[in-house]
């Protein structure tokens, strides 16, 4: 929990996040119970995004938790029917007025769907202003990043990407070394996909460590 790496800019983000996609929010008080149980065991970063209709639960959560706010990392996406210029500054202003804040540790443009440019310029500006940390993107390949490249004043920083031991996108993440882009893993646990637990070779290295193959990932073994 207390492992950094360091965006382009130098901001630090801290390395382990607790991904918050498929926890629904609602009356019964489970989402809040989930966060703050994520709170006390040390998480301080947090990955939303619009579409998973959950931002307002989770700034409620960290708003109800005790912690200060700049003690967080938070992170929301903007969602691909919202790129644009204006309908991105938009998003996030809706983001942010959910999530109960005035900024964001980082904000990533969704998928490179149509319009990510224009996005792209949304998300240098509110940058710019210091309403956002850390600016970046999810999805993207190396032919988005070049494409961007003739229109952009700042690179992205990230690229949240799917990523775990049977899917590691070499190339792409060469590239992005390449570039100086982080490479932010989505799915690090196959998505709860048995033949990855299962896997014999991750189940010898686990047992080498005392551990399942689950916890042997948190610990980036
Ligand atoms: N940018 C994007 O496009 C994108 C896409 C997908 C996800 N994400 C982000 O990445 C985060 C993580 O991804 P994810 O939630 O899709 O996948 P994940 O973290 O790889 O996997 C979550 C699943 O793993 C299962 N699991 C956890 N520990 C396990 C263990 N020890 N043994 C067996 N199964 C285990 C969980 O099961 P239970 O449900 O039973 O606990 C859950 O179904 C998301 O929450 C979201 O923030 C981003």
């Amino acid at each position: 929990m207390e492992s950094f790496v360091m965006a382009a800019n130098g901001v630090k983000i801290p390395q382990l996040g607790f991904g918050v996609y498929k926890i629904k929010q609602g009356k019964n008080g489970a989402f809040e119970q989930t966060i703050r149980e994520a709170i006390k065991v040390g998480y301080r970063h947090f990955d939303t995004a619009r579409i998973y209709g959950n931002e307002e639960a989770l700034g409620q959560a960290i708003a109800n938790s005790g912690v200060s706010r700049e003690d967080f990392f938070l992170t929301s996406k903007v969602w691909t029917t919202d790129l644009g210029y204006e309908e991105t500054h938009q998003a996030f202003r809706e983001s942010c007025k959910r999530m109960k804040t005035t900024y964001l540790d980082m904000y990533l443009i969704h998928f490179a769907a149509p319009l990510y440019v224009e996005a792209w310029k949304a998300l240098e500006q509110l940058y710019e202003e210091g309403k956002i940390k850390v600016i970046g993107v999810a999805n993207f390949g190396p032919e988005h990043f070049e494409h961007l490249k003739k229109y952009a004043k700042i690179q992205p920083m990230i690229n949240q990407v799917e990523t775990h031991p049977l899917f590691q996108q070499k190339s792409l993440r060469e590239y992005m070394s390449r570039h100086q882009i982080l490479h932010e893993a989505w799915g690090p646990l196959g998505q709860g996909n048995a033949s990855l637990f299962d896997n014999e070779e991750l189940n010898i290295i686990a047992r080498r460590h005392n551990k399942t193959v689950g916890k042997s990932f948190c610990a980036g073994i």
